[in-house]
């Protein structure tokens, strides 16, 4: 079989069964591979070119165990193992590649509102690239679903490609040689989360990434913002905050932004290069259990491989 694509792109009717798409939003409903099954080279290829030019694949019905994820997520390059570097502690699944993106804790019930995995949650709610605070950052995001509460707890995902090609030139030229610092724990203290140790604070030292890099596949340029995004290079915090904050609510207008309404057996496959992505609320006292696994990037952006990856002082 080979690989079917439908974009999502301006089907903002609401008339689809797997969400809204604004005009310019990433995004394709994927049909005719069956991704529990190992691929071959050439599917491999197919799914890469897709994610090159739509950013986002949807694949309905197609539940994997966790067996079946790992090895779906390693025919597209080295997993990353994002945060889990800085908590460690016990997990429900056989892999520590996969991140267990719930309300649930590791004893299998859904968390009391103070558990650490309900801030979790409300992080994913911000909107940020997967891992940006790290280099390598992470290429592609497979989000398998598991359950899904009956409202709420969409994911959305906004395209920094588009994002990109509208900026006014003034904006296109501000920007053009800016580097920006992410760090992993960032969002974690704006949501007033700051019971870290010292060694924990810098397990994950800050990443530094150009606000526009050219991805060498496609050679689109993307707008790199994201809640990880703290500080820019050679400006005060506050004046790099508020360039981050205006170009992040830029770039996540409608017109850029695809919402998907979960079904469980869904796998969603994103790219964390060229999109923000960020959970909608739900009523944490019900079950949400989904299933990530995530690559990382293996071929840098010229633009990224010109910084320096060291960030002075973070230890
Ligand atoms: C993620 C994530 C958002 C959501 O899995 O990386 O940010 O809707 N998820 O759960
Ligand atoms: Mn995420």
């Amino acid at each position: 079989m080979t690989l079917q694509l439908k974009p999502f792109a301006g089907n903002e009717g609401g008339q689809s069964a797997e969400g809204v798409a604004g005009a310019a939003a990433p995004g394709a409903e994927a049909s005719g591979i069956d991704i529990g099954r190992p691929l071959s080279p050439e599917q491999v290829k197919a799914i890469e070119n897709a994610m090159d030019r739509y950013a986002v694949l949807v694949f309905r019905n197609q539940p994997l165990d966790q067996d079946q994820q790992i090895r779906l997520a390693q025919s597209f390059g080295p997993l990353d193992l994002g945060l889990r570097k800085v908590k460690g502690g016990p997990h429900r699944f056989k892999y520590a590649e996969l991140a267990d993106i719930s309300n649930v804790t590791a004893d299998g019930e859904v968390a009391a509102r103070q558990h650490a995995k309900i801030v979790g949650n409300v992080a994913n709610q911000l909107w940020h690239s997967d891992s940006s605070f790290q280099r390598p950052r992470a290429k592609y995001s497979m989000l398998s679903a598991v359950v899904v509460p009956p409202e709420g707890g969409e994911t959305e995902f906004a395209d920094l490609r588009s994002a990109y090609d509208a900026l006014p030139p003034w904006r296109k030229r501000q920007v053009a040689d800016l580097t920006a610092v992410h760090y992993a724990l960032h969002s974690r203290f704006l949501l007033g989360d700051t019971n870290y140790t010292e060694e924990q604070r810098k397990a994950i030292p800050p990443a530094r990434w150009p606000l526009v890099q050219t991805d060498p596949r496609s050679g689109r340029k993307s707008l790199y913002v994201g809640i990880h995004a703290c500080e820019i290079d050679g400006m005060t915090i506050a004046e790099g905050r508020m360039l981050l904050m205006d170009l992040l609510e830029h770039a996540t207008q409608r017109q850029f932004v695809y919402q998907h309404r979960w079904q469980p057996g869904d796998l969603v496959i994103w790219d964390n290069t060229a999109t923000v992505h960020r959970g909608r609320y739900y009523d944490f006292s019900l079950r949400r259990e989904l299933r990530r696994a995530t690559t990382e990037e293996v071929g840098l952006s010229a633009e990224a491989l010109a910084v320096a990856v060291d960030v002075g002082g973070a230890g």
